[in-house]
């Protein structure tokens, strides 16, 4: 098994990052102060305390309430900023990042504030961080389509700052068919599609079916549970579709990192990755996920180099700067 400084080293690209997943208890009771916001805690150690659950479920239960500390465009930069940093130290060169703009619209944050926030940061980190950063958008899939809608058209003045869209939030009753014709005008917008299919979440299964035959992503968010499905499988391998991988956040939401499974479709040639989810949350940046899965399945060296070669292979590089790094 590969070391720690080894996986360090290895240049890697992180595709499945929340942003507001990043939220380290410092930095919130920093912009709770900043803000005049009583979140309830006055130490670290009590926003930490706060930071626990044991499923998807009672894991937004947490996350969502915490978001209340971002209120303006230089928090949302901060807070990308504090990200990006922290992924250089883990050897990302590459970063596509989910943000969920109705997480903060609904509370009567503008979606400017939000976008250029953490556009600034993406944009100034190839010079600062040395990483190129891109941002997905994701649409909660617990709120209604029209909703989605709204929000896609409102993210057409800033086309230009962000790469595509995503699916996440709470996936029980919230099928991908819900969001199929927001999904269609995103594609006909340029942007590209993924979403998330959550790790054992009722008809995981039919969901990864239903992303690939009905709404055709380019890529998808977990999406571990294929392996329920053998036809499934080839159908992934065959189409070379990138699945982004959690293996610490998993631990967290169904009690197991799924580590043979993540093993076992990296072995069968499925363009998988390794990716963070909610940092700040889960107690992991990417790196230690790489560590944590290669240890869980007994990784060879070549094997995480692979991992890190799905990485860019996976992204939405163009053809000739992801040749760059492979
Ligand atoms: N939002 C942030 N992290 C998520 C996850 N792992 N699944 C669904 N929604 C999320
Ligand atoms: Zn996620």
């Amino acid at each position: 098994t590969p070391t720690r400084e080894f996986v360090t080293g290895l240049p890697k690209a992180e595709l499945h990052l929340h942003l507001e997943g990043t939220l380290e208890p410092d930095l919130k009771l920093r912009l709770a102060q900043r803000n005049g916001i009583d979140i309830g805690q006055s130490t670290v150690e009590e926003v930490r305390a706060t930071y626990a659950f044991d499923s998807l479920t009672s894991f937004l239960a947490v996350y969502y309430p915490a978001m209340e500390v971002l209120q303006t465009a230089d928090d949302f930069y901060e807070l990308a900023d504090a990200y990006l940093a922290r992924a250089a130290a883990d050897g990302v060169k590459h970063a596509e990042m989910f943000f969920d703009p109705q997480a903060h619209t609904s509370r009567g944050v503008p979606f400017e504030a939000v976008v250029t926030g953490y556009h600034r940061a993406a944009a100034e980190a190839p010079s600062k961080h040395g990483i190129d950063a891109h941002l997905i958008l994701c649409f909660l899939r617990d709120h209604s389509a029209q909703s989605a809608a709204e929000t896609l058209e409102a993210s057409v003045p800033f086309r230009d700052k962000i790469l595509g869209v995503g699916l996440d939030s709470d996936e029980r009753d919230n099928p991908p068919q819900k969001f199929a014709d927001v999904f269609a005008r995103a594609r006909e917008l340029g942007y590209r599609l993924t979403m998330h299919c959550d790790i054992d979440q009722v008809g995981s299964i039919d969901n990864i079916r239903t992303v690939l035959d009905e709404i055709g992503v380019d890529r998808v968010d977990h999406g571990t549970n294929v392996v329920e499905d053998p036809a499934l499988v080839d159908v992934v391998r065959e189409r070379g579709l990138g699945l982004t991988t959690c293996p610490i956040s998993n631990s967290f939401v169904t009690d197991d990192m799924k580590a043979t499974e993540i093993a076992g479709l990296l072995r069968s040639g499925v363009r998988v990755t390794v990716n963070s989810d909610d940092p700040a949350y889960f107690g992991g940046y990417v790196a230690e996920n790489y560590v944590a899965l290669a240890e869980a399945a007994g990784l060879t060296t070549q094997e995480v180099v692979q991992l890190a070669r799905n990485s860019f292979e996976a992204s939405w590089l163009g053809d000739s700067q992801r040749a760059a790094y492979l």
